[in-house]
């Protein structure tokens, strides 16, 4: 294992890899159709004793204690893999044929003491998001999109940040999870710490986004109902650390000093010293959305059928 102020990663043992998919294979092999939405308790159930029953207790002991610790980002390496079917750049696939996929992603949130959720307005309410190039999101800055550059940002910034123990749904997702299925064009997931960013600024701008004189709209994947844009901050600090809410594509300054101070920032951002993720079949990663801003660059997806293809879960 290797852990640096913000970045724990481990790799599995390809033993240990092959085992847990035997494993899971079997406790579902003859189980009724599974569908997260449905019977996420059962599948994070199966996932999480498979999980106990072979993982390393070092990892288990780490996964234990993550959230509570100083690390923001988590990348778990070579976990199973599984012969998917093809990428559903639709957006959407029956859960069913996925059992091994949402029972191994499930159970890891379970293991985190994090809690899987889905909020109403995008997804169509579902708690599994495929993170896939959809034609219908061409242009678009969306985990659908591809062409466009989907510029540094965290998940949902339109809303009040929650606390620990409360219903995450009304609030900015406080965990992103991912698990990969396919890669192949090998795009990154870029992720830069919010500490990282506010050391590149100047005391003035670290003040000016402190003050609640921005207007942060829902992102590109809400449908509808999305609540109405949030006027505040896009810089808070809980006690403990500062969390940021920001999407360059509709964050707006209300001010001259907060419009400079996110002209800072933007700046700040093209500065190029991100962690990248290169996710591959098996990888799971968890970034905190409070502590870090994320990125996909744009990129030209393989064919359909093998296009890339990421699970996203929010846990909070
Ligand atoms: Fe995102």
């Amino acid at each position: 294992m290797t852990a640096g102020p913000d970045i724990v990663r481990y790799v599995l043992d390809d033993g240990v890899r092959d085992v847990l998919a035997k494993e899971l294979n079997s406790r579902l092999a003859d189980a009724e159709p599974l569908d997260p939405d449905a019977h996420g308790v059962i599948l994070a159930s199966i996932g999480a004793s498979a999980l106990l029953q072979h993982l390393p207790d070092e990892l288990l002991a780490e996964l234990g204690k993550f959230t509570r610790g100083h690390s923001s980002v988590l990348v778990l390496e070579n976990l199973p893999r599984y012969d998917a079917p093809p990428t559903p750049v639709g957006g959407f696939t029956p859960e069913a044929a996925l059992a091994p996929v949402n029972a191994l992603q499930l159970g890891l949130v379970r293991l985190l003491g994090t809690t899987p959720f889905a909020v109403p307005y995008e997804n169509r309410g579902r708690v599994m998001r495929n993170v896939v190039p959809n034609p219908a999101a061409a242009g678009t800055t969306s985990s659908w999109g591809s062409d466009a550059e989907f510029f540094w940002h965290t998940d949902n910034p339109h809303l009040p940040f929650g606390e620990q123990g409360r219903d995450p749904r009304p609030n900015v997702p406080r965990h992103l999870t991912f698990y990969a299925i396919r890669n192949d064009e090998r795009v990154p997931t870029d992720v830069v710490g919010v500490d990282t960013v506010l050391a590149r600024l100047t005391p003035a701008a670290r003040e000016a986004l402190a003050r609640p004189e921005f207007e942060i709209g829902a992102p590109a994947s809400v449908e509808t109902g999305a609540q109405p844009a949030l006027r505040g901050a896009v810089l808070e600090h809980d006690g403990a650390a500062p969390r940021m809410r920001y999407d360059h594509g509709t964050t707006r300054g209300l001010t001259a000093r907060a419009a400079a101070a996110l002209d800072e920032l933007t700046a700040a951002l093209r500065t190029d010293d991100a962690e990248r993720f290169v996710l591959r079949p098996g990888d799971f990663l968890l970034f905190d959305n409070y502590r870090v801003l994320h990125r996909r660059r744009a990129f030209t997806p393989r064919p359909a059928a093998t296009a890339r293809w990421l699970r996203r879960c929010y846990a909070s």
